[in-house]
C-alpha cells in the first residue's frame, strides 16, 4: 500500500498546527493552525514555517540560521520528534499534518523560540575547549596518529542543537542535571590526546549532577540529527572515571 508520502501530489495542502505564546500577551500557550502549499516534493518544514511568517502571519517566531543543518537552531519538536527543520522534509513525515512544538526544559520567549541560557550555561561550565596543559612543541604542532584522532572525530560534530537536552527525561526533573550534550562534548576532549585536563573533566561528570544520574534512555542518542550517540559518551565516562580510580 503506498504511504501517503508516495500519494501526497504537489500542490496539495499541508496544514501547520503551530504553538503560539506570547507571555505579555497569552494567558496561556494554543496551537494555531496554517495551510501551507505543498509546492514542491522536498520542501521543508523550515520553508513551511517561511511561507507562514512572510504571507500567512509575520508575528510568527522562530529561530533559523544556515538551513543547512550545521548552526543547530531550527532544533524544535515536529510531530512528536525533536528534529531540525530545515533538515526535515514534509514529505518523510508521510502526513499532511504536522504539529511543532518549541525545545523543552526552557522558559519560552516566543512561539517556538526559547531562552538557551540553561543549555549554554552548561556548556560553558564543562569547558568546551582544548585545555593542553604544556608549550606547544618546538615543531609548532601537536601531533596525532590517525588512530588518535579517529577517537575525537566521532564527536566533534556537535551542533549544539539541544535536541538531545530536550528529549532527555532527566533534564526535565533535575536543572543542574548537565545532560547529553555536555556528556558528549566533555568526552570530545577526553577522548582527545591533545587534551591533558583528563581528571579535571572527569570530576566534573563524577558528581551527583553527572554521568551517575543517567537513566540510559537513548532518547539523545535516538534524536540526534548528526547521528552521534551521547549515550555511548556517558558509558565511555563512566568507565574512564573507575579506570581512574583503579590506577
Ligand atoms: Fe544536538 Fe546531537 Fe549535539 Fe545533542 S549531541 S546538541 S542532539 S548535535
Ligand atoms: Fe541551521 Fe537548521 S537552520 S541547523
Amino acid at each position: 500500500m503506498p504511504c501517503l508520502s508516495d500519494t501526497m501530489r504537489t500542490q496539495e495542502a499541508v496544514f501547520f498546527h503551530i504553538f503560539r505564546f506570547h507571555p505579555d500577551n497569552d494567558k496561556k500557550p494554543y496551537l494555531q493552525k496554517f495551510e501551507v502549499p505543498f509546492i514542491r516534493k522536498d520542501l521543508t518544514v523550515l520553508e513551511g514555517l517561511y511561507y507562514i511568517q512572510q504571507r500567512l502571519d509575520d508575528s510568527l517566531a522562530f529561530r533559523s540560521s544556515c538551513r543547512a543543518a550545521i548552526c543547530g537552531s531550527c532544533a524544535m519538536h515536529i510531530n512528536g520528534k525533536y528534529r531540525l527543520a530545515c533538515n526535515t522534509q514534509v514529505s518523510e513525515l508521510k502526513t499532511n499534518t504536522i504539529t511543532i512544538r518549541p525545545l523543552a526544559h526552557m522558559p519560552i520567549i516566543k512561539d517556538l523560540v526559547v531562552d538557551m541560557k540553561p543549555f549554554w550555561e552548561k556548556y560553558e561550565y564543562i569547558k568546551p575547549y582544548l585545555i593542553p596543559g604544556k608549550p606547544l612543541p618546538a615543531t609548532g604542532e601537536r601531533l596525532q596518529s590517525p588512530e588518535e584522532r579517529v577517537k575525537a572525530d566521532l564527536l566533534i560534530d556537535c551542533i549544539l542543537c539541544a535536541c538531545c537536552h530536550s528529549s532527555c527525561p532527566v533534564t526535565a526533573s533535575h536543572k543542574k542535571y548537565l545532560g547529553p550534550m555536555s556528556f558528549l562534548n566533555i568526552d570530545r576532549f577526553v577522548s582527545d590526546t591533545r587534551d591533558s585536563a583528563k581528571e579535571e573533566r572527569l570530576a566534573i561528570v563524577n558528581d551527583e549532577h553527572g554521568v551517575w544520574r543517567c537513566h540510559t534512555i537513548f532518547n539523545c542518542q535516538e534524536v540526534c540529527p548528526k547521528d552521534l550517540n551521547p549515550s555511548g559518551s556517558i558509558a565511555h565516562l563512566k568507565m574512564e572515571i573507575i579506570k581512574n580510580k583503579i590506577r
